[in-house]
């Protein structure tokens, strides 16, 4: 059995006034499914005195443990900080910060080293989509960011197509089982049935507690990853409990 996983990535958002807001969901995380919080780095300290059930994560670290690299982030110091996750290869970071395939395969690496869990991020544009190239983007992210030695305990995949994300566009059920669908067999046909049907894949994009329901009921999606909607326990908490209810 998966372990679902109800994950919020605050982004650039949060401010200590905000922790409050981890607190008020830890009722939500009474139930089976896992609740995690991504908050911003300078929050990460601050947040695991008060996590309680809550797991807490990183959005990015960098491909090397240490060194000359002004404003980056290690996954050591990640972990040293409460994490026990990291989000990896973000759409927003490939678009932003150029991340190549190749970079993320460093950065999961890392990850793995400092004995984080590597939330590893695939998805297609909208033009991808609308050229019908999904599945080809999504394998060659996959193949590509994902490095060898994956297991259920180190990777969560998330599937996030970017014109999802933020737009309150989501896609049809169909399209979600589709792509989760093609990931498992992916993940299956490169690390055998034991790891690639173990390791977890979350949904990604304007997950809110209306469309909750209906994307958990779709076959190989073990989750969600939440933008938006993670940013107030109000919002979360009904999304964690239709996890639960999933
Ligand atoms: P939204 O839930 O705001 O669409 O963001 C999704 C996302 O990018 C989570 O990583």
């Amino acid at each position: 059995m998966r372990r679902k996983l109800a994950a919020g990535n605050w982004k650039m958002n949060g401010l200590p006034s905000d922790l409050s807001e981890v607190s008020e969901l830890q009722t939500a995380a009474q139930g089976d499914a896992e609740v995690l919080i991504c908050p911003p780095a300078t929050l990460l300290t601050s947040a695991s005195a008060q996590a309680g059930k809550i797991a807490l994560g990183g959005q990015d670290c960098h491909g090397e443990s240490s060194g000359a690299h002004t404003g980056d982030i290690s996954a050591d110091m990640l972990k040293s900080a409460g994490a026990t996750y990291v989000i990896l290869g973000h759409s927003e970071r490939r678009a932003d910060h150029g991340e190549t395939d190749a970079r993320i395969a460093d950065k999961t690496r890392a990850a793995w080293t400092a004995g984080l869990t590597a939330i590893v991020c695939v998805g297609e544009t909208l033009d991808d989509r609308e050229s019908g190239a999904t599945l080809d983007i999504v394998g060659t992210q996959l193949a590509g960011s994902l490095p060898d030695g994956a297991s259920a305990q180190n990777t969560v995949l998330a599937y996030e197509p970017v014109w999802a994300i933020g737009t309150g566009k989501v896609p049809t059920t169909a399209q979600i089982g589709e792509v989760h669908d093609f990931i498992r067999q992916s993940l299956i046909t490169r690390f055998g049935n034991d790891t690639g049907s173990m390791i977890r894949i979350l949904y990604g994009g304007s997950v809110k507690a209306s469309n909750a329901k209906e994307i958990f009921a779709v076959k190989d999606v073990d989750g969600a990853l939440v933008g938006g909607a993670s940013l107030k326990a109000a919002d979360f908490a009904p999304i964690v409990a239709a996890l639960n209810a999933a």
